[in-house]
């Protein structure tokens, strides 16, 4: 209103942004596994990455753990959205536990191709993120010695192939959508026989969540990512803002934003990535109307509409 002493401030709200069919899935997971078996049901590692998403499920009985031999033998256990390598159901089943596997559909189609790689005789150049989750669940899914991880243009000079090598590659599914492409066309250059993934692999929600923040960013003075420090998703929105030369921040919750952000700023852009709730997003615009006066805007770039089955396990 007019008098409202505080100084207005665009807030420029991206759209999709948040959670993606993956999460929402792994999440009902937890919850419906929760309802069926009561608690304590065990998670191998974070179903998502996000602490507000983890702390809520602990405190309905969710109890996390890095690996399933700490898990009882007759307690029930749901493995990651990110995925898991071959030798843990494996772990699972000869120990005759309950589990149920919250890996995302579309990190299964990824296992799956790569699988059909190795019986045609191929060798796997896996484009993705040492150390991540997801990255370690797929490379599980192919005997050791069968894939080799690139993580940048300049380890695809390093490559040990030649021209007679069958070679294909895959990607992680969060991946930036422009570095992957790069990475893509210096391995193309290199070994012109390799052989690319049927679809690409790099998901829906990831592509279109960093176009979104794309659609805003040179329109604002500062972009706010909300994500964890480990949400590789969340960590390229923040380098897609900043490739477009504007400063962008990463925050998992609205009391990390420090007032002296804002200073000089008019325009802030807002997004969230795909392991972050939508309370998260409405935290930020409260904390921030703390201090001035908010004129919200939601900029949409594409509409979303994927929702993916429960394990019938669950359903029955
Ligand atoms: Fe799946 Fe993509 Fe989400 S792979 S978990 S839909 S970020």
């Amino acid at each position: 209103s007019d008098s409202d002493p505080r100084l207005p401030l665009q807030l420029m709200i991206a759209a999709p942004r948040g959670f993606c069919a993956g999460v929402d899935r792994a999440i009902e997971i937890v919850e419906r596994a929760l309802q069926k078996y009561g608690a304590p049901v065990y998670v191998r590692h974070e179903i998502v990455h996000n602490r507000y998403v983890v702390d809520s499920l602990k405190a309905k009985g969710a109890v996390f753990v890095e690996e399933l031999d700490e898990v009882p033998d007759d307690a029930p256990v749901v493995f990651s959205a990110h995925g898991v390598p071959k030798t843990v159901p494996a772990e699972a089943e000869r120990r005759k536990m309950l589990y149920v596997d919250a890996t995302c559909p579309l990190v299964s189609k990824v296992h799956r191709q790569a699988e059909r790689q190795i019986e045609k005789g191929q060798h796997i150049l896996f484009i993705g993120h040492a150390g991540h989750p997801e990255v370690i669940g797929t490379m599980g899914q192919v005997p050791e010695g069968r894939i080799t991880l690139v993580e940048t243009v300049e380890d695809v000079a390093r490559l040990e192939f030649g021209p007679d090598d069958d070679l294909s590659y895959l990607s992680q599914t969060t991946l930036s959508v422009d570095d992957t492409r790069e990475i893509i066309a210096a391995l193309e250059a290199r070994f012109p026989q390799i052989v690319a993934p049927k679809a690409e692999d790099i998901c829906y929600a990831t592509s279109n969540r960093q176009a979104a923040v794309k659609d805003i960013a040179e329109s604002c003075d500062l972009v706010l990512v909300i994500g964890a420090p480990n949400s590789s998703n969340s960590l390229r929105l923040v380098e897609v803002a900043e490739r477009l030369g504007t400063d962008a921040r990463l925050i998992q919750r609205a009391d990390e934003i420090d007032p002296s952000w804002l200073e000089g700023v008019g325009t802030i852009g807002l997004t969230a990535g795909a392991s972050a709730p939508e309370k998260l997003v409405r935290e930020v615009v409260d904390r921030l109307s703390d201090w001035r006066q908010v004129e919200e805007q939601v900029v949409t770039s594409a509409e979303e509409n994927m929702v993916f089955k429960l394990p019938r396990q669950l359903t029955d």
